[in-house]
């Protein structure tokens, strides 16, 4: 259950750092938490081959793509308002869902809180996903297709350079591989991709936006600039095909972290998933100076929020 393979095109170091966590609470030492912390905020995976989410006998027939409302991807956890959405049954199946989901929210806390500590008091706007779809069976517009290499940036949800820090699990009872692309360290991407980035930043049209409810927030130059990385990414069809990046699987039975805004990924495959989202303030960040915000401002001399 805990296998791994990695294959990289080019020569640049792996985007991957493999941990030998085991369980929720694991507490690392404080060299390997202070090792963890600069990886991830440099932008690589910490991977956790061995680190499984239980689930009972009685909920794996909760692994079902049917038991998903056809109008969304996912089912989710508004951490803030306990609210789960996106089941597409009433019985009593709905309730072992969102006890499930609540459960893995709580285990991947747990995580964040052992072995990045000084996250803790800064984590906001909690989310997680049930994901029960087949990825390949998901064919969005190119803009939303999740198997070309991105970062992540919500174009309703503007948020002026706070980390969006993820945490997945493969829950696939076989043991089947979630497929990931992991792509280059972020100064070297917003290298390649910042002189392409063309559209002029207007903040009336970012006012504008907000008041019709368009985006949550007003959009910061930041958000802008983000949004059209992403899409520049995935439009760019040499850069899919051989920009830096490595293939890596996740088994069944293992766990991932990433800052998603950071790190340039892309799913391939597999089945079955868990997923926890935070948003984290630049401030709470042991190396904040590897904030894609830092990394944008150096490049373009000028503040973006
Ligand atoms: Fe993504």
């Amino acid at each position: 259950m805990s296998s791994q393979t990695s294959s990289h095109n080019g020569s640049a170091p792996s985007q991957i750092l493999s941990t030998s966590l085991r369980h929720w609470d694991d507490i690392p030492s404080a060299d390997l938490r202070r090792g963890y912390a600069l990886a991830l905020e440099s932008g690589k995976v910490l991977s956790m081959p061995d680190l499984a989410f239980a689930m009972g006998s009685a909920e794996l027939p909760l692994l079902d793509p049917a038991l998903v409302d056809p109008k969304r991807k996912n089912i989710s956890l508004n951490g803030t308002t306990g609210r789960v959405v996106g089941v597409a049954v009433e019985d009593a199946r709905r309730d072992a869902i969102a006890d499930l989901i609540r459960r893995y929210a709580s285990q991947a806390r747990s995580l964040v809180n052992a072995v990045l500590p000084h996250y803790k008091e800064h984590l906001h706007s909690p989310t997680t996903s049930l994901r029960l779809h087949r990825v390949t069976d998901w064919k969005p517009s190119w803009r939303k297709d999740d198997s070309r290499l991105h970062v992540d940036a919500f174009p309703s949800r503007p948020n002026h350079g706070e980390r969006i820090l993820r945490v997945f699990t493969n829950i696939n009872p076989t043991g089947e591989p979630r497929k990931w692309r992991v792509g280059e360290a972020f100064p070297s991407l917003a290298e390649r991709f910042l002189p392409q980035l063309k559209a002029p930043y207007r903040p009336g049209v970012a006012s504008l936006m907000k008041k019709l409810g368009v985006t949550k927030q007003v959009r910061s130059e930041y958000d802008h600039l983000m949004l059209q990385m992403h899409d520049r990414m995935k439009a760019d069809l040499e850069y899919q095909r051989n920009g830096i990046q490595e293939s890596v699987d996740f088994a069944g039975g293992s766990s991932w972290m990433v800052f998603s805004d950071q790190a340039p990924h892309a799913a391939m495959g597999g089945q079955f998933m868990l997923e926890q989202t935070w948003f984290l303030p630049i401030k709470a960040m042991a190396h904040p100076e590897h904030a894609p915000l830092r990394v944008l401002e150096r490049l373009k001399g000028h503040a973006l929020v």
